[in-house]
């Protein structure tokens, strides 16, 4: 069983904390979720604690999933074995109670922790995390800050790798997201890179990369139908006058976009983005701003971010099949813009192989057609870029 579930997450870093539902989202039923290419069942235990056990019945295959919770256990719906949060079975009702229940009829478990109204997960089958998960501070920001999160995970089209690199991308915006961010532009603003230039961030430990850019002008959004809603609400946003927009990002899928201007961070956009399969990730998170507090703008921005969401995964899910896997394409090429990106891709190949897995993409030489090695390479990603862009 064990070696199934660690078979499925080969192409993920999985000694990782993910976010794998919204708390809210998980109530007195089974939540199955597909995480890092494992099925995985989360319920909660009699005081409300979630447990992670894989939802694959070692039974006959039922998904736990689509059981029912009694007690501290998730009950199979074939033929009702129970199993807990340590993945231990704990009833098999077809035998009688006195008869004992073998102790290697388990499932895989996962170390999960709530905190800041979601539920991480460390999706290393029987793992003990090394370290706890980093919940950043805007999801506790106080009046006069204003969040708003998506109320659900979605899973959608998009491999890690590509989902991660859409997200700090802004070249795609003028193009994939013409109807909601009508004011986005072609040209790519200037922008420093910073990434985690002592690596001290390696090795399974999360890593952070920074990148800056200097923005000529908030993008106002749209809800992309063209209707009366996106009329009024150019006039329900105020106007600001951002001196900086910065990307940051950590090996956990959290990518933060901050908006500044002369009197500091006016917005933030966020999102969690978790590994699902091969071709697709899922998305949490929300907005938090500073400004435009008023009805209409929280009406727009509620049906902003998912049909944001949903432009991405068209263009993601539209790629042609064999950019679409874990690695993209397998040899990129990379224009200027991708010098925002393009960092990311380093550091997650980094943590692979930390991890000891194959890195499925050719990193040095991208793009110039001289790629060889793998994407282990020891280097600079800052470096790397420099390269990249000069031509
Ligand atoms: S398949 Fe789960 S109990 Fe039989
Ligand atoms: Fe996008």
């Amino acid at each position: 069983m064990i070696s199934d579930a660690a078979a499925a997450s080969r192409i993920f870093v999985t000694r990782n904390w993910y976010v794998g539902a919204m708390s809210a989202e998980l109530r007195d039923k089974p939540l199955g979720r597909l995480i890092c290419g494992q099925r995985i069942v989360f319920f909660r235990d009699p005081d409300g604690r979630p447990q992670a056990v894989s939802a694959v019945c070692p039974h006959r295959g039922a998904d736990l999933g689509r059981g029912r919770v009694i007690g501290d256990s998730v009950e199979c719906p074939f033929h009702g074995l129970r199993f807990n949060g340590g993945g231990a079975c704990t009833r098999i009702p077809s035998q009688d109670a006195e008869a004992p229940i073998p102790r290697a009829l388990r499932v895989p478990s996962y170390a999960v922790v709530e905190q800041g109204g979601m539920v991480w997960i460390w999706p290393e089958p029987n793992d003990t995390p090394t370290r706890a998960p980093e919940v950043p501070e805007v999801l506790g920001l106080k009046a006069p800050w204003r969040v708003r999160l998506l109320p659900e995970g979605r899973l959608s089209a998009g491999s890690y790798l590509n989902t991660m690199e859409n997200a700090l991308d802004d070249a795609h915006l003028a193009f994939v997201h013409k109807a909601t961010v009508p004011g986005a532009s072609e040209r790519v603003a200037p922008f420093r890179i910073t990434v985690d230039e002592d690596r001290r961030g390696y090795g399974g430990v999360a890593t952070m990369a920074e990148i800056i850019a200097e923005t000529p002008a908030v993008a106002d959004v749209a809800t992309g139908s063209g209707g009366l809603l996106d009329f009024i609400g150019r006039f329900a946003f105020e106007s600001l006058k951002p001196v900086e927009k910065a990307y940051h990002y950590r090996m956990s899928g959290f990518v933060l976009i901050t908006t500044t201007d002369a009197s500091g961070p006016r917005d933030y956009t966020f999102a969690f983005f978790t590994p699902g399969d091969a071709e697709r990730s899922w998305l949490f998170g929300g907005i938090a701003r500073n400004h435009s507090l008023n009805f209409v703008a929280e009406r727009l921005l509620e049906r902003y971010m998912p049909a944001l969401t949903a432009e991405d995964a068209k263009i993601l899910g539209e790629l042609v099949p064999e950019a679409r896997g874990p690695g993209g394409l397998p040899i990129p090429f990379v224009i200027r813009a991708d010098r925002q990106s393009f960092p990311f891709r380093r550091l997650y190949g980094d943590a692979l192989v930390a991890e000891g897995k194959p890195v499925p993409w050719a990193l040095d030489g991208a793009g110039a057609g001289a790629a060889t090695g793998s994407g282990a390479a020891t280097g600079d990603a800052a470096e790397a870029v420099t390269a990249v862009a000069g031509r």
